[in-house]
């Protein structure tokens, strides 16, 4: 088949983004407009993420398609994200997709917002296949995935409670780091003392492969609580670090862990969490003899460059979705 070109769009949380791919995935543009007008509540507000879509969707298709320098024409298929997430978010997004579709009569690919995290590695990896265990480790997503083939996958360990995402939000929200935490945290982490806190790692003993922050979430309050205003701010970078370190290091342990025990020999990591620059050198360290893949920095947090990526697959297979579909908000990975 010939080069074609697809438009992707996500609007699943707190980012309004499109992007244009074409069949190789090469990208294009891909536009991220973020809300920073969360920040002043320390978290996403739902409502006010929906209308902020709203505002912000029609200047983003503009200046996507100005920026990929192509004509309408030029478009095969409009793919978005239609699950998980909020769903108000989702459905501005889906909505506009619709309307795009049939105003255009282009094709309507759905899709997974997590399986277009995993296919951000795409961009860079094009030929990169199963079999490999996926990590997907974002603000509200923590998911061990064994990918047999693409369609043949199960997942083999999830959060019991906060995501690894959620975990550094909270923790910079302690610390009054401000929102999302996860980048912050990084940042101050390169000059702290990772072992100045042993904060607890999740599970740690439990056989399985499940994780749980909400250990780590109640010592680092009870920490923080105990100490006075300038012992915490004259060892900010240093608790940030000790918290960062709780957070990967179980992470990449119970991965390598599965990996190992079952004879996997590709691991990918996926989502905003993957951009932690500890977490991507203590894989370095440990993965002896495996293969480590994980998308660009700023493909890893939302884009629509990812779910237009997720739609290339889907396109050539012509696995089209109904104007009659619909969002919906339930978690976790899967085929749509
Ligand atoms: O994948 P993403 O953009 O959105 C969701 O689908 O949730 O992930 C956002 C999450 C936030 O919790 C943010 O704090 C975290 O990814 N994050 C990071 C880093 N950059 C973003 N966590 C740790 N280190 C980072 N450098
Ligand atoms: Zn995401």
């Amino acid at each position: 088949m010939s080069k074609f070109y697809i438009l992707g769009i996500e609007t699943s949380c707190d980012d309004t983004s499109m992007g244009i791919i074409d069949s190789d995935y090469k990208v294009l543009s891909n536009i991220i407009s973020s809300q920073p007008d969360h920040e002043l509540f320390g978290g996403v507000v739902p409502e006010l993420a929906s209308r902020l879509h709203l505002k912000n969707i029609l200047p983003i298709l503009q200046a996507t398609l100005e920026e990929s320098k192509l004509a309408w024409d030029d478009i095969a298929a409009i793919a978005v994200s239609v699950n998980p997430g909020l769903i108000g978010s989702l459905l501005v997004g889906l909505s506009f997709a619709k309307s795009l579709a049939f105003a255009l009569k282009k094709p309507l690919i759905c899709v997974n917002h997590m399986i277009g995290h995993l296919y951000a590695n795409k961009i860079a990896f094009p030929d990169l296949k199963p079999p490999y265990l996926a990590l997907v480790i974002s603000g509200g997503h923590t998911e061990l995935v064994n990918f047999r083939t693409q369609e043949d996958f199960t997942v083999v360990g999830k959060t019991r409670d906060d995501a690894s995402g959620e975990a550094f939000d909270k923790v910079a929200k302690i610390l009054k780091l401000g929102y999302p935490g996860g980048p912050v945290i990084d940042r101050l982490a390169k000059k702290g003392d990772r072992n100045f806190v042993s904060f607890p790692r999740g599970l740690e003993r439990e056989p399985g492969y499940d994780f749980s922050y909400s250990g780590l979430k109640t010592s680092i309050m009870n920490y923080v609580k105990n100490q006075t205003g300038e012992f915490i701010a004259e060892h900010l970078s240093d608790i940030a670090a000790s918290a960062q370190e709780a957070i990967i290091e179980i992470l990449v342990t119970k991965t390598l862990k599965y990996a190992k025990a079952e004879g996997i020999k590709k691991i990918v990591l996926a989502g905003g969490v993957s951009a932690n620059s500890r977490l991507r050198e203590l894989f370095e360290e440990k993965i002896k003899g495996l293969e480590l893949f994980y998308p660009p920095l700023k493909l890893c947090m939302d884009n629509g460059a990812m779910i237009a990526a997720a739609a290339v697959e889907k396109y050539l297979n012509q696995d089209f979705s109904d104007l009659s579909t619909n969002a919906f908000s339930t978690k976790g990975i899967r085929i749509i």
